[in-house]
């Protein structure tokens, strides 16, 4: 896939790229008014698809810019925090941001979704009912995670916290992987959240195409078995069920991106020894049954020092060469930077850096882009609406306090929504031609 990128990249061919859409665009014009009633504001908020090494939406690529912000549904939760998960698609909207990753879980902690194993809090699952339909009202789609890797909003610990309250014997947090009962308890989650039915929308999130794709897990790492059989394991299982009871949507597993033990020649991409050790296998985990695209998350300043130096951009670029590579060669799907970012607590910290390495990622991927490469997108950590900075964690961003980085975010979702824009098949008459033809002397400049 790609060749359709390719064919805009040489002149002679751009000729007949412009005929061929004035002929869709001639096409699409006689059947929009053959179908005029039909029209409302629903038009073209279909689910986002894959064909190949690249994501699709109505027939033409889907690149992301996109951001995290994790707390959503807890702060749609109270009233008096909803109105900054409105403020915060709002602001991302502004700024073209597209896709937001967010947490569709709270385990057993305040706030909690899930109360006990199968036990849910209606009031917080309207929570993040608002928090889907919000999306959907400012054009945004949504990455949902289903677990954590770590204790923050209960994660695997918690599960393996409720195990042993049932009277399981119970040793490591890695058991969250291997024991059937709580693989059971994770499986009864996942199908809790495919099934619910939007309580504002009236639309079950498995038809919700507001959902971009589902994550297994955020950032899943099985240290207690470096050989990865064991995360593998517990990926083909639950890959297949998500797939099984909602084939429409993507998925994706939540990875870091680390190279395991089936990839050792790829090892010396990873930042430090011991991610070679964590359990995790990015090449091998990624060719499971049912994973649709790759995760990579890049955080230099905590992987290889907290000091910034300049080796943290270079670490930075050939840890998205080497996994956009691994994309197109190994497993033909495309690759998505689910976490980025810096912290303005590490040594040596300004802001210039910060703009630097933003640069450094969406340059890079723009330039697998433009050679209609597996770099799919990017996914800053984190995006925040003003006065949430008791959430912070040093790396969030408010657009309105940082007017650099906020204009750098908003010339790449340019860049990226012109991409998007040039294979359109639905056109309308006459829309792309001239942009297409100065798109392209833009993109050459990049
Ligand atoms: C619990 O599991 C551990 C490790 O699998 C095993 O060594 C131990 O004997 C078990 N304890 C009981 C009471 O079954
Ligand atoms: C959702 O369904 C309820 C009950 O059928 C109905 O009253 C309400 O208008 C519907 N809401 C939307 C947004 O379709
Ligand atoms: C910003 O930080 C970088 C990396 O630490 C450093 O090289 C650069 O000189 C700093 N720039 C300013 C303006 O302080
Ligand atoms: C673009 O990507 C190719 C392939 O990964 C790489 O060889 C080249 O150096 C990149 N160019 C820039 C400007 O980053």
């Amino acid at each position: 896939m790609g060749d359709r990128f390719r064919l805009y990249c040489s002149s002679l061919q751009m000729l007949l790229a412009v005929m061929i859409l004035l002929i869709t665009a001639t096409t699409s014009f006689v059947r929009s008014h053959d179908n005029l009633e039909l029209v409302d504001d629903d038009e073209g908020w279909e689910m986002v698809g894959r064909k190949g090494n690249q994501f699709v939406l109505n027939g033409q690529p889907f690149y992301v810019n996109g951001f995290n912000t994790y707390w959503l549904m807890v702060l749609a939760a109270d009233q008096s925090t909803r109105p900054k998960v409105s403020q915060l698609f709002q602001q991302a909207s502004s700024v073209g941001l597209t896709v937001c990753r967010t947490w569709a879980f709270n385990d057993g902690q305040w706030r909690a979704l899930q109360k006990s194993p199968g036990v849910y809090d209606e009031d917080v699952f309207k929570a993040l009912d608002f928090v889907v339909s919000e999306a959907k009202k400012y054009k945004i789609r949504l990455i949902l995670s289903l677990s954590n890797n770590w204790d923050a909003y209960g994660g695997k610990a918690q599960y393996v916290k409720w195990g042993k309250e049932a009277g399981l014997n119970l040793t490591s947090d890695d058991d969250f992987f291997s024991h059937p009962a709580l693989r059971t308890y994770y499986k009864a989650h996942v199908k809790t959240v495919l099934n619910r039915v939007n309580t504002i929308t009236n639309v079950t999130y498995k038809e919700d195409p507001t959902i971009f794709a589902w994550e297994l897990m955020n950032e899943p790492r099985c240290t207690s078995d470096p050989s990865g059989d064991k995360l593998q394991s517990w990926i083909q299982e639950m890959a297949v069920y998500v797939k099984s009871m909602d084939p429409k949507h993507l998925v994706e597993i939540g990875l870091e991106g680390f190279y395991g033990p089936s990839t050792p020649d790829k090892a010396q991409f990873n930042p430090n020894t011991y991610a070679t050790q964590v359990g995790t296998d990015f090449i091998r985990n990624h060719m499971v049954l049912g994973v649709d695209f790759a995760s990579v998350h890049m955080y230099a300043d905590s992987w290889i020092s907290q000091t910034i130096t300049d080796a943290h951009v270079q670490f930075t670029k050939s840890w998205m060469e080497s996994h956009i590579d691994d994309a197109e060669k190994y497993l033909g799907m495309p690759v998505v930077f689910t976490e980025f970012g810096v912290s303005v607590k590490d040594q040596g910290y300004n802001s210039t850096f910060r703009d630097n390495l933003y640069s450094t990622v969406y340059k890079t991927l723009l330039n697998s882009t433009k050679r209609g490469g597996s770099g799919a997108g990017s996914l800053m950590w984190q995006l925040f609406p003003e006065g949430t900075d008791y959430m912070d964690d040093g790396y969030a961003i408010v657009l309105s306090k940082s007017p650099s980085a906020s204009n750098m975010i908003s010339l790449h979702s340019t860049r990226i929504a012109i991409f998007n824009s040039l294979c359109s098949w639905k056109c309308k008459w006459g829309c792309k031609k001239k942009t297409a033809l100065d798109t392209i002397l833009y993109h050459d400049e990049l």
